[in-house]
């Protein structure tokens, strides 16, 4: 069987671990499975496809429409897209869905409470944020609107990484946009 392309789609607010998700996950399609797939990544896709745009709902907007096309066309072509962006809004999270086609779009939330982040603070921008020198951040002064329709909800404060990987791996198996592998492991 030949591959199918998806976009695997992750949403959440700074430092929740979408990041890290995302490479696990390509590490595993790419390496372990011999997979096409290709990674965007909101920090990165802002150096290169995105820079110059900022903060406000409107630049968002434009960079999550970016990002989308980017999957859109990947996808058509049999490449695993997989994005990992804030991508605050439903509306345009959505719209992104509809583009790529709703059989092809996996939505997963990377989620943590609030306090969790300003306690992790990986880049020190909350504690920045939460003294005015950020304007318009996300969760502080910038809202983040949660997705109504998630196919896969990872809580990484209660969650390894390992487990939200095997969550996120069984989700795109059972989809059937994954062949399950044997893979040893007792419950993956
Ligand atoms: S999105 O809202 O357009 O999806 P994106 O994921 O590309 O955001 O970029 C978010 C990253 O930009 C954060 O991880 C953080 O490092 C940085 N950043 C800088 N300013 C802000 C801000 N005001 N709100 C959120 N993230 C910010």
């Amino acid at each position: 069987m030949g591959q199918k392309g998806f976009t695997l789609w992750f949403t959440g607010m700074s430092g929740a671990g979408k990041t890290t998700l995302a490479q696990r996950i390509y590490e595993e399609l790419k390496h372990k499975r011999g997979l096409k797939v290709e990674l965007l990544d909101g920090d990165v896709v802002r150096t290169n496809l995105s820079k110059g745009l900022g903060f406000s709902k409107e630049d968002r907007d434009t960079n999550i429409r970016r990002i989308g096309f980017v999957c859109h066309l990947l996808t058509r072509n049999d490449v695993i897209a997989i994005a990992a962006a804030i991508s605050p809004y439903e509306d345009v999270r959505e719209e992104v869905r509809e583009m790529i086609g709703r059989d092809r779009f996996v939505l997963v939330h990377v989620n943590a409470p609030l306090e969790v982040l300003i306690q992790r603070d990986v880049k020190g921008l909350y504690k920045k944020a939460l003294a005015g020198e950020i304007k318009n951040f996300t969760g502080i002064s910038d809202p983040y609107e949660p997705p109504r329709h998630p196919d896969v909800v990872v809580n990484t404060h209660e969650e390894t990484i390992e487990e939200s990987v095997a969550k996120i791996m069984r989700h795109l198996e059972e989809r059937g946009l994954l062949t399950p592998v044997e893979t040893g492991v007792p419950g993956v």
